[in-house]
């Protein structure tokens, strides 16, 4: 058990707000790492980095908006250097598989000279019910510049049990767990099992890059639309289709199921809101 806190970098996201709880569901101390906690913590401003980090035992990092941005490996790189001033002794990185930019982010961390373990996740389940593509399944169509290309998606309870070890057992020190779901999917998969759950039809559109660009530029602006497309020309081109057992080496157990996860969304109502609030 840390006396000390753990800090959580993106307590409030995706990841972080699920490993931030169970953390403190076991008893841990935790220190929010947000742009809104009591002592912030924002990747836009690095003076305030020491702070954040001082005293800490652990750290638990997930970069915004995602470790492709060409900005992430300085941003790596400064905050491993105020961790170890700060005397920090486990970071705990989220990373991105087959992005060449992530892998540069997990170097970092391996020659920061703090004990690590790297988490390189494939894409979210959680993309779907609360991410960055929630809209699409709300409107029908998921357009995505992946053509039948298969992604191993995984459960962010799962990355959030693997990180939660690593945080808190010394046995995950050194590891680099991979980690995916236990299926490979299309985004046509994806959308069949979300339909089948939900009761409404969601389709799968294969777009261009170029077709992708453009939505996302009106919608999200211009910013994310460059990341996310940049990101999907460099992973979209079969180097991911594969599974790996990170998941069963950290925990001992199997990764969950996209069909279990699409029928606890569907439970939720999340796919399904009522009508005022899908025009609001
Ligand atoms: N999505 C995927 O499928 C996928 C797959 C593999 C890896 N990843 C990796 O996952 C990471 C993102 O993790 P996530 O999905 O858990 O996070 P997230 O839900 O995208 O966001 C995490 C938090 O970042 C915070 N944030 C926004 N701007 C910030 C800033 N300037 N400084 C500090 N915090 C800021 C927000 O918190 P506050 O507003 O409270 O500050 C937000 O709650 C990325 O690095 C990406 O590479 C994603």
């Amino acid at each position: 058990m840390h006396t000390s806190p753990i800090l959580v970098i993106g307590a409030t996201g995706k990841t972080g707000r699920r490993i931030a709880q169970k953390l403190e569901d076991a008893g841990h101390t935790v220190r929010h790492g947000s742009r809104n906690a009591a002592i912030p913590f924002d990747w836009e401003d690095p003076a305030g980095w020491p702070a954040a980090l001082e005293g800490v035992s652990a750290a638990y990092v997930s970069y915004f908006p995602d470790l492709a941005v060409p900005q992430a490996p300085a941003a790596i790189t400064q905050l491993t250097a105020i961790a170890k001033e700060a005397g920090v002794t486990r970071l705990v990185l989220l990373s991105g598989r087959g992005e060449a930019n992530a892998r540069r982010c997990e170097e970092i961390v391996r020659d920061s000279g703090i004990d690590f373990t790297l988490v390189r996740a494939s894409w979210f389940f959680q993309n779907f019910d609360e991410g960055q593509l929630l809209g699409s399944v709300l409107g029908g169509t998921i357009a995505m510049p992946a053509g039948n290309i298969r992604e191993p998606f995984i459960d962010i309870e799962d990355i959030a049990d693997v990180a939660v070890a690593a945080l808190t057992e010394a046995r995950h020190g050194g590891q680099l767990y991979e980690v995916t779901g236990p299926r490979l999917l299309s985004f046509a998969d994806v959308a069949a099992e979300i339909s089948k759950a939900s009761g409404r039809t969601v389709n799968y559109l294969p777009v261009t890059l170029e077709q992708f660009h453009a939505a996302l530029s009106d919608e999200a602006g211009p910013q994310m639309a460059d990341m996310l497309t940049a990101l999907c020309r460099e992973v979209f081109d079969g180097r991911n289709e594969s599974l790996s057992d990170g998941v069963r080496r950290a925990l001992g157990r199997e990764p969950h199921d996209f069909s279990v996860f699409c029928r606890d969304a569907a439970a939720t109502g999340v796919w399904n809101p009522p009508a005022e609030a899908r025009t609001a």
